[in-house]
């Protein structure tokens, strides 16, 4: 069990332990990514945490789930994959979602567990900022439409991941440990993608830069339900980038929002 101080209150971090508290965990992803989703039934997270998964919450003073994290074992026992991070609304950009990964760092280090994967939309700014930003993880796997046609906040684009790699114990993630992310400046980094009137309108594919800006857009999942024509733009012409700058050998290794928001990438060494 860890405390979590927020301006709204202090919340509790620990594992789920009641079938009660696995139905507040239906409740958030309906909450979350909507009535029309398939979720992740009790059924599923209580054999999988029983089996070695971590199905934890952050509770606030009245024992409500406000955030809610879910992963399960891989074939590799040093692996995790995570499936699931959502934090409710309202409770949103107080750290919650992050204090959850951070707790989940420790509960895998504890095990033996060493890193811990997930899937993640690349044009979801907030996720990128989470992601790479504070918790240090890299990525250089593309999915292509991953998971076919979605529903809820999903809903009308391909369902394209990217495999974020969190390693606990790199010196990419220690430093970062429950410390506000450094601002750093990429003036060395050449943009990728021109973007005009609010959608990318010429790609740069440069392999004599070893460090690489792709720009995504600052608010995703409004877009694709205001333009999805626009929205389908970014899809396509980030889709083709990263698969190029993947196939080459670059990674992404830093995420900012200092000109606008944008990935880092760098040839691997
Ligand atoms: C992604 C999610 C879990 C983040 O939860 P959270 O509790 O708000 O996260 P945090 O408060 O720890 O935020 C971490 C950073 O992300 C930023 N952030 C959070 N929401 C954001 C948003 N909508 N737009 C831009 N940045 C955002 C915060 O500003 C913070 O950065 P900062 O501290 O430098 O300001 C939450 O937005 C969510 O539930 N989204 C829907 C489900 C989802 O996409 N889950 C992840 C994939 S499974």
């Amino acid at each position: 069990m860890n405390a979590y101080n927020t301006s709204k209150g202090a919340l509790e971090l620990r594992e789920l332990d009641s079938i009660a508290e696995m139905i507040a965990a239906e409740k958030i992803q309906k909450l979350v990514w909507g009535e029309d989703t398939i979720t992740h039934p009790k059924e599923l997270l209580i054999p999988i945490q029983h089996e070695g998964g971590l199905a934890a919450g952050a509770f606030n003073a009245d024992r409500e789930l406000v955030g809610f994290i879910f992963g399960f074992p891989t074939r590799d026992p040093t692996v995790l994959h995570s499936q699931l991070l959502a934090t409710l609304e309202e409770w949103r950009g107080l750290g919650i979602g992050t204090a959850l990964k951070w707790f989940q760092r420790q509960w895998c280090l504890e095990r033996g567990i060493q890193e811990v994967r997930w899937t993640v939309d690349p044009l979801r700014s907030a996720n990128a900022e989470v992601n790479i930003r504070h918790l240090g993880g890299v990525a250089a796997t593309y999915y292509p439409d991953y998971y076919g046609v979605m529903q809820g906040i999903d809903a009308g684009v391909a369902s394209d991941r990217l495999l974020v790699e969190w390693h606990l114990s790199s010196q990419r993630v220690i430093p970062r440990i429950n410390q506000p992310p450094q601002d750093r400046g990429f003036e060395d980094a050449q943009a990728a993608i021109e973007v005009e009137n609010g959608v990318p309108c010429k790609l740069r594919f440069d392999l004599s830069c070893r460090r690489i800006l792709v720009q995504i857009p600052g608010d995703f999942v409004s877009l694709a339900k205001t333009n999805t024509g626009q929205a389908l733009q970014w899809r396509d012409q980030t889709r083709q980038l990263f698969q190029n700058y993947f196939s080459k050998g670059y990674w992404i290794t830093e995420f900012t929002r200092i000109n606008y928001p944008a990935y880092l990438l760098e040839m691997r060494d």
